[in-house]
């Protein structure tokens, strides 16, 4: 059973420790490819250079709304030239989270704007980030979708009508370890409705281990819990789901 890891952040502190030994685990675990996620400009820089250090690791560049402060238009330019680079495959994260206070909503709106606007212009698919801001993130995906090539609606956290919208515009749900809790009724709905076909898997790691590691740090190996929610929620097998989605984020990352 092939894994493919469509979302995470081994650059992370978490895993300062033990990178090098965990990544070199994860093909004979399962794990055939992992995509590096990018959420700032300092981050988006590493990836670049940390790809090249394992043949199944890619990665994306962007910047998450929660990490805008500071940003300038020159680093949107350097953004766009970091997106050149071998086996960077996205531009993202990027989206609005309006989660935390203080949110400056109007900044959060015109970097995510910027951001596929340069994805328009390269050619290449966007990780879309949307977290309490299902309206907002809409109008604005829609309002720009002409030429924007769909990607990943990562970590999704909102309801089947929702999911409808994006589906229907192209777009795939990335599906993670809240999956697993009991309490997602939503995400769980969501998953039954959508066709397995427009389904990627993702871990967010360290972020949002699956059950049972609710809590602790979480990594790709953790992502066979997901596959088997899924496969119970759809009435198929572990195996299918597994191969199935790891079709799909080939084609979504146009690999
Ligand atoms: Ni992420």
């Amino acid at each position: 059973m092939r894994i493919f890891e469509t979302h995470a952040h081994y650059d992370d502190d978490a895993f300062d420790d033990d990178r090098e030994q965990l990544l070199n685990e994860m093909h004979k675990e399962g794990i055939d490819y992992i995509v590096n996620i990018g959420c700032s400009m300092e981050n988006s820089r590493h990836i670049v250079d940390m790809v090249k250090e394992y043949d199944f690791l890619y990665g994306t560049v962007g910047v998450h709304p929660s990490d805008i402060d500071g940003l300038t238009d020159a680093d949107m330019q350097e953004l766009e030239k970091l997106a050149q680079a071998k086996k960077i495959l996205a531009i993202g994260e990027m989206g609005l989270d309006y989660h935390y206070d203080n949110v400056v909503k109007e900044e959060q709106a015109k970097w995510f704007v910027a951001q596929l606007e340069i994805a328009k212009r390269c050619d290449m698919p966007v990780v879309i980030h949307s977290r309490d801001a299902a309206k907002d993130t809409l109008d604005i995906v829609k309002a720009h979708h002409n030429g924007v090539t769909p990607g990943i609606i990562h970590c999704f956290s909102y309801g089947v009508e929702m999911a409808k919208c994006y589906l229907d515009m192209g777009y795939y749900i990335g599906v993670g370890g809240v999956v697993t809790f009991k309490n997602a009724k939503k995400l769980k709905e969501v998953v039954e409705y959508t066709p397995l076909e427009r389904i990627v898997l993702e871990t967010d790691a360290p972020y949002l281990a699956p059950t049972p590691y609710r809590g602790k740090r979480n990594c790709s190996l953790y992502l066979r819990h997901v596959a088997e929610e899924i496969a119970t929620l759809k009435g198929v097998s572990v195996e299918e789901v597994c191969a199935v989605t790891y079709e799909n984020a080939k084609t979504v990352y146009k690999m």
